[in-house]
Order: structure tokens, then sequence, then C-alpha cells
């Protein structure tokens, strides 16, 4: 079946790759990841901001209200150090926030790594956006993706994003509102 696109915020945000120190790993993985899964059009925004509360907070508001994302996945800045503020920048401009997904994202990352307690990484939703904090490795990325993407379909529609289809090897989704098959 023909389906509507679906439009992705990629968010990098690390000091270091902003300055130039290193390449952004991150937000590629979050590419590569999204692209692998789904199996219905997707179309990518990627930004790269550094560790500052009000840059990621525009970079958040610039990709639901003017390029009209309905998925916006943020890499980096989860943890406990003064720099990481993703959380609260995305706290800020969310209406509502899902605790499940956090709460999921650390419970089942700390069965790989104890230091999964340190990440704050929270999902809300602006207007009509899915907004969702990962950390800033790229082994964490597909981890804590692993962990909630079952549920993610689902809460892209009640949020007002299009219908997406999962590549059926990755994933069985969870959609309680269809109708049984078979
Ligand atoms: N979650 C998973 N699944 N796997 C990981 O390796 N690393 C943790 C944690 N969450 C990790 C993880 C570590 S070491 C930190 S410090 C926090 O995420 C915060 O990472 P961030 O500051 O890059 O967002």
């Amino acid at each position: 079946m023909l389906r509507s696109t679906l439009k992705v915020g990629i968010v990098t945000v690390s000091d270091r790759a902003f300055r130039g120190e290193y390449a952004d790993r991150s937000g590629p993985a979050i590419g590569t990841y999204l692209r692998e899964t789904l199996t219905s059009p997707i179309e990518l925004h990627t930004r790269l901001v550094n560790d500052q509360q009000w840059r990621i907070m525009d970079a958040l508001c610039e990709l639901v209200d003017q390029v009209g994302c309905h998925f916006v996945l943020t890499t980096g800045g989860t943890g406990p150090a003064p720099r990481d503020v993703t959380p609260e920048a995305t706290m800020a401009v969310c209406s509502r926030l899902l605790p499940g997904f956090g709460e999921e994202m650390r419970r089942v990352s700390m069965q790989k790594v104890p230091t999964a307690i340190l990440s704050r990484q929270v999902a809300g939703v602006r207007g009509q956006a899915f907004l969702l904090n990962l950390p800033g490795s790229p082994k964490a990325i597909a981890e804590c993706l692993d962990a909630i993407f079952p549920a993610v379909p689902d809460c892209l529609e009640h949020v007002g994003g299009p219908r997406i289809d999962i590549a059926p090897d990755k994933f069985a989704v969870y959609r309680p509102h269809d109708p049984p098959t078979a």
C-alpha cells in the first residue's frame, strides 16, 4: 500500500563534533538504523548542535514547527555532566512527556551496561511530532531503539504522523487498534 512519507529529524548534540574535533557518527547511525528498519518512505533532516540548551531547543522547534517532522530523535547530552542538557531542552519544548520510553530504554540498557542508569533520556510530544532522546554512542543508539521500536509506529499515529511499515525481519509491531488478521 502507498504510504505518505515520514519526516524524521535527527539532532546530534555534541560540543566536540560541533567544533569539528571528530566526525559525527551518531546522527548517521540513527539514519542507517531507520533506513534498515522502515520499509515505508522516510525523509531525513539532520542537524548538529553544541551542548547549549537554547541551541538544542531551536533545532527541535525548527524541525517540528517549520520542517514538519513527525519523529525527531536526538543523540547525546543525556548524562549527568554539567554540559548534558538535552533532556532539559526536550522537556522545555514538549507539551507532554511519555515517560515509558525513557524508563524502558534504561531498563533494557541496564542489562547491557551498568552506566545506562546515568542516562536521563526522555520522550515527549510537540505538535504532530514524537521527540525521543538517545544517548551519544552508536552502540547505545541501537540498543535503545531496539528496546522501544515495536511501540513507535502506534505512537507516531497517535500524535498525528503517517502510518509506517517495518521490515518484518526486524520487529513485530504492536498496533492495538488494528483489526485482527486471519
Ligand atoms: N545505554 C545503552 N543502551 N548502552 C550504553 O552503552 N551508555 C551509558 C548511557 N546509556 C549506554 C547507555 C552512558 S556511559 C552514559 S554516560 C549515558 O548513557 C549518557 O550518555 P550521553 O551523555 O552520551 O547521552
